[in-house]
């Protein structure tokens, strides 16, 4: 047995219904710029995701297009794993909710739970429409908001004043699918005990180590007293069917968590191991989900509470982030702002994504803008401007005048050691997820290390014979310097930090080795490492967006 500290991570599984866009980003940049730092801390870190593959809204969208729910998810699922495979996104398993562990778990779990007395069934009237012959959930009744009036609300809440209702409170209602009035009809549903939970969850979350933000939403739901969930939805429906029924299937929702185990089950098999050393009630493994703020109450209540009726152990922690908007506004198909991921692909290097969502990171539910001039200039003054340039205006003379090899000493001792001291503080602030305040403490040594190359001008002191020695030592400590930038960096832009690795012939930039001087040694040719981001580039991904928004 070894003490090494073994991590497990999730970001939320998206659904399988499209294609991932820059708003599903932001948790998973956030998320593996963890990950990544947990791993080059020498963790065993494991990182898990999956397609979230059931539901009302699949089932339509497949319906449509003449397809098999099973199809849809198996064509979206291999879309989402290229498109975060493009932003570097390092998981180890991304799997789907739609998997035979996954079926085994939801059941093993409604078992274990029906056998602590924690189901119950009870009598419901539900929104039906009469005309397709189905149940419909409150998204697919449409109606006139009973507190503004506003038309064309959804059944659950309105999108111009913000109320919350039930359907039967709108106006005019209409069910989505078929246009047709919806009708009420009795149905009997299970429903998971949550109440029962309430002291438990109020007890197992290290409070100090939550966001203050959720812990007030987690004192408000107290405050204002869980309630029985309500488990099931009825046929039609893509999903797992309940044991013992022929018409009832468990809501997408108890199954999506359970397919954060599934994924590492599938993983484990593979490599090998029993998945339940991450998984069973006194494992040591940490558990962490990565969450957006609309989906809190599912991770921070329902989840952990079954969980722990289901007999397995439950979160370490939670990390929530807020909503993207562009420009200042919510991603919008008609204002032309919906960026899908891969249309981002096709024109701008990920690297640049992933620096600019996490310069704008902090360790806060925050919303975070991705302001797209800001973007352009931000990306070329720091990476380009003052970190890549510091490697390039300093490997041609190490070429040019000693063959690619670095000096033996270091000319400005005071600065080296400045550097050396910042590191720890860097690294807790990414420990943290306080990337943006991170990567200000970087570029302020970025700049540092620019004024010391100014102050040299070892392109001046080239022209003398005399001073060549000195030249060389300028160079070589810009590129120390260079080196341990882009080692802090290498979490954040894996793809800048691999191909500075292969240029400084250096072995992987790990913490323990971060501070280690290269001295004497031969570096690569340069060759460059990575391109300004260009306007045009940006309008293009605009255009698409723009273009894609009108053919909707
Ligand atoms: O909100 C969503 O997009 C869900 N598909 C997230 C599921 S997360 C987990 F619980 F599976
Ligand atoms: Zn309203």
């Amino acid at each position: 047995m070894t003490n090494q500290r073994r991590i497990l991570m999730t970001i939320a599984l998206p659904y399988a219904n499209g294609a991932l866009h820059l708003g599903h980003l932001v948790e998973a940049i956030q998320a593996d710029i963890w990950a990544r730092l947990q791993r080059m801390s020498g963790v065993d870190c494991r990182f898990f995701c999956g397609s979230d593959a059931h539901g009302t809204p699949i089932m339509i969208k497949a319906k449509e297009r003449g397809i098999t729910p099973e199809q849809l998810v198996t064509e979206v699922r291999a879309e989402q794993l290229r498109d975060y495979d493009g932003f570097s996104i390092s998981f180890d398993s991304f799997y789907t909710t739609h998997s035979p562990e996954n079926e085994a778990l939801a059941q093993l779990f409604f078992e274990r739970l029906q056998a602590r007395g924690d189901i119950f069934s009870k009598t419901i009237e539900q929104a039906y429409d009469d005309n397709a012959q189905m149940f419909l959930p409150d998204r697919f009744i449409k109606g006139t908001c009973p507190k503004c009036k506003a038309a064309e609300q959804y059944g659950d809440s309105c999108e111009c004043c913000g109320a919350t209702y039930s359907p039967a409170e709108l106006i005019e209602p209409i069910s989505v699918i078929s246009g047709t009035k919806p009708i009420y009809k009795q149905t009997e549903h299970f429903f998971f005990d949550l109440p029962k939970y309430t002291e438990m969850l109020k007890n197992f979350f290290d409070h100090e180590t939550l966001q203050p933000e959720v812990r007030n939403k987690l004192a408000e739901w107290f405050e204002a007293g869980l309630k029985p969930w309500d488990i099931t939805r009825d046929a039609p429906y893509f999903g797992f069917n309940i044991p013992g029924t022929t018409d009832k299937f468990f809501y997408v929702w108890l199954d999506a968590p359970m397919g954060y185990i599934a994924s590492s089950e599938y993983y484990a098999k593979k490599q090998g191991y029993d998945y339940l050393i991450d998984w069973h009630q006194e494992s040591k493994t940490e558990l962490y989900h990565f969450i957006g703020k609309d989906i809190t109450y599912f991770h921070a209540l329902f989840w952990p509470a079954v969980l722990s009726g289901g007999g397995f152990r439950v979160p370490t922690g939670i990390f929530v982030h807020g909503f993207l908007t562009i420009n200042g506004q919510k991603m919008s198909k008609s204002r032309g702002t919906f960026v899908n991921a891969a249309s981002y692909l096709k024109h701008l290097d990920p690297d640049y994504l992933r620096y600019y969502m996490a310069a704008k990171l902090t360790k806060h539910v925050e919303d975070i803008d991705l302001n797209l001039e800001d973007f352009v200039s931000r990306v070329n003054a720091d990476l380009v401007g003052k970190v890549v340039n510091l490697a390039s205006r300093n490997a041609g003379f190490i070429h040019k005048y000693f063959d690619g090899q670095l000096a033996s000493h270091f000319i400005d001792e005071t600065l080296w050691g400045k550097y050396l001291q910042a590191i720890p503080a860097i690294i807790a602030d990414l420990q943290a997820l306080d990337y943006a305040k991170a990567i200000r403490h970087i570029m302020e040594l970025a700049d540092l290390a620019n004024q010391f190359v100014d102050h040299y001008k070892p392109w001046h002191l080239a022209k003398d014979e005399t001073q060549l020695t000195l030249v060389q030592q300028v160079s070589t400590q810009s590129l120390n310097l260079f080196r341990i930038l882009i080692g802090l960096l290498k979490p954040i832009v894996p793809g800048l930090a691999a191909r500075s690795e292969s240029f400084l012939a250096c072995e992987p930039l790990a913490l323990n080795n971060l501070s280690t001087p290269m001295l004497g040694v031969t570096i690569q040719p340069f060759t460059p490492l990575l391109a300004r981001v260009t306007t045009e580039s940006v309008q293009a991904i605009l255009a698409e967006a723009q273009a894609s928004a009108s053919r909707a």
